[in-house]
């Protein structure tokens, strides 16, 4: 008896657990993809690259989602040569060329050596300008996602907090 007990527990605990499973396999398959970028290819097979898009060239500076952010270029770059030659960025946003080129400046910290030494040219490690900076294609996102600016988190929150105020004083 004791032991049909024990064996009825482990039973049900699979089969909650086999349904778990069952459920969390259903939506991935009703999304049709399991991995966004993928797409539905079975790994031993090569999947077709979609076709590139046009780069975004509205020349509008985009907001950055935060301080340190690397703004995204928002002009075409296509065919700007950046190599151990020549670096094609460098030719409007140098110092010395804004003034032709109306571009911003490359900031302060692109001269800064490690050590926090403003250099007279470019440091090294910010030479490779698309390490860091990238043009955007009009697309929609791969993953959906629930980012919010922190800006809009703050002001929720504070006016959340403002009206908890005035309902414990009434
Ligand atoms: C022909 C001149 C020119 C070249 C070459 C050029 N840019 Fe620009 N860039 C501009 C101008 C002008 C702007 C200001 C916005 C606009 O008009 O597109 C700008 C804006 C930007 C911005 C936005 C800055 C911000 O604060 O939002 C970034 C980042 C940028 N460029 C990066 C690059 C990179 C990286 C390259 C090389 C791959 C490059 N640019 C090559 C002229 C240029
Ligand atoms: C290692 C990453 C990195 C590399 C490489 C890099 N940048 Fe930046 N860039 C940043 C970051 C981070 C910012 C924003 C904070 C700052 O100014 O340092 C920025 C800011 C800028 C801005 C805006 C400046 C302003 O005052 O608003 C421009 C324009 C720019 N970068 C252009 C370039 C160009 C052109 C190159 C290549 C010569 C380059 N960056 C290389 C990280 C990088």
């Amino acid at each position: 008896m004791k032991g049909g007990v024990a064996f009825s527990r482990v039973r049900v605990r699979a089969l909650v657990g086999g349904a778990v499973f069952v459920a969390a396999a259903s939506v991935a398959m009703a999304q049709g993809v399991v991995d966004a970028m993928r797409g539905a290819v079975p790994l031993d097979q090569e999947p077709v690259a979609p076709p590139l898009q046009n780069q975004e060239n509205k020349d509008v500076r985009r907001t950055r989602a935060f301080a340190m952010q690397p703004p995204t270029i928002p002009h075409r770059i296509d065919g700007y040569q950046i190599d151990r030659f020549a670096n094609r960025c460098m030719a409007c946003h140098a110092r010395t060329r804004i003034e032709e080129s109306k571009a911003i400046p490359v900031s302060a910290t692109h001269y800064m050596d490690r050590d926090g030494t403003i250099r007279g040219d470019l440091s090294p490690r910010r030479y490779f300008c698309t390490q860091c900076h990238v043009p955007q294609d009009e697309v929609k996102p791969l993953v959906t996602n629930r980012y919010e600016d922190f800006e809009a988190v703050r002001q929720r929150e504070t006016s959340r907090a403002l009206e908890g105020k005035g309902a414990r004083k009434k």
